[in-house]
């Protein structure tokens, strides 16, 4: 099959699902979310993406009883059930179908959506262009949510623009991307905002930084402004699918292009230690 779409137990093409009305997810947004690579069947980074969802789950206070090897196996029939080597697989949990009333349900169980399609790995090679926008989120964005309409816009704004990404900043200093992390490089030291709750912990950011310190480059978890980031040696959009994509435009001004020997070691870190994930396990 080309995809595959889950719910609550049942399998069907991603086209087909039905899913109740009165999900909260629908009317509220009220669940959170997971976004995986799945290269020849094999996930890579299961388990701090499964470890990330607990997370999201227990700051929202959404029980969710399914053992993480239930939901691997799930996730593993669903991956399998997909012929592409190269797929994306989203995960879903919403608190549970109840009539619409704002504080939780009684008595409601987590609904467990999953759907994978094939989606090609991208291509790290071409520095791609981003527009810079103030950060209008709410103040946790560490939980990975479902109300995501700032970012939707922001991202909506950026394609308008002919761009891959929008950079959000608060009073000038930046946080993320829309959905992904910004990494800078200055002066050979690999710089991006603190894991706080301005940000969504990357799991691509936090390999990013794990390979560094292996490699013997320095790492600075402190937050930059957009001065800085205009005037940095090289930046990298992270996230699941992009990987590490190389930043060459900000609102149209060429930036960055001073340090590619690093940026292409870097970026060669990930990707081989990406594929020796997923090949051995
Ligand atoms: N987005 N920041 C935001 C706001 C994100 O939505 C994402 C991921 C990231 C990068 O996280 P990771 O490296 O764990 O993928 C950072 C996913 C891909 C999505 O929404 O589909």
């Amino acid at each position: 099959m080309e995809s595959i779409g889950y719910y609550n137990g049942t399998f069907a093409p991603m086209e087909q699902l039905v899913i109740p009305a009165l999900d909260r997810g629908l009317y509220f947004g009220d669940g959170v979310y997971e976004a995986l690579r799945v290269e020849r069947h094999r996930f890579f980074a299961l388990q701090e993406h499964l470890a990330r969802l607990r997370e999201s789950l227990a700051l929202l206070r959404i029980p969710f009883s399914m053992t993480n090897e239930r939901l691997t196996a799930i996730l593993q029939e669903a991956a399998d059930r997909v012929d592409s080597d190269s797929q994306q697989i989203y995960v879903q949990v919403t608190r549970g179908t109840a009539i619409r009333t704002h504080a939780f349900p009684e008595g409601a169980e987590a609904n467990l959506l999953i759907f994978s399609r094939g989606v090609a790995l991208a291509d790290l090679q071409e520095y791609r262009r981003v527009i810079v926008l103030p950060d209008t989120r709410w103040s946790h964005c560490n939980i990975k949510t479902l109300n995501l309409i700032p970012s939707v816009l922001a991202a909506q704004a950026a394609k308008e623009r002919g761009c891959a990404e929008a950079v959000f900043h608060k009073g000038g200093i930046v946080s993320e991307c829309s959905s992904s992390n910004l990494l800078l490089l200055k002066d050979g030291v690999l710089r991006t905002a603190p894991a706080d709750e301005r940000i969504l912990p990357g799991v691509t950011r936090a390999q990013f930084l794990m390979l560094a310190r292996e490699l013997s480059v320095p790492v600075d978890e402190t937050a930059f402004t957009l001065d800085e980031m205009e005037s940095a040696d090289e930046l990298m959009i992270t996230s699941t699918s992009a990987h590490g994509l190389p930043v060459g435009f900000v609102d149209d001004k060429p930036v960055c292009g001073r340090d590619e020997a690093l940026l292409r070691r870097l970026q060669r870190a990930y990707r081989a230690h990406f594929w020796d994930c997923v090949a051995g396990g």
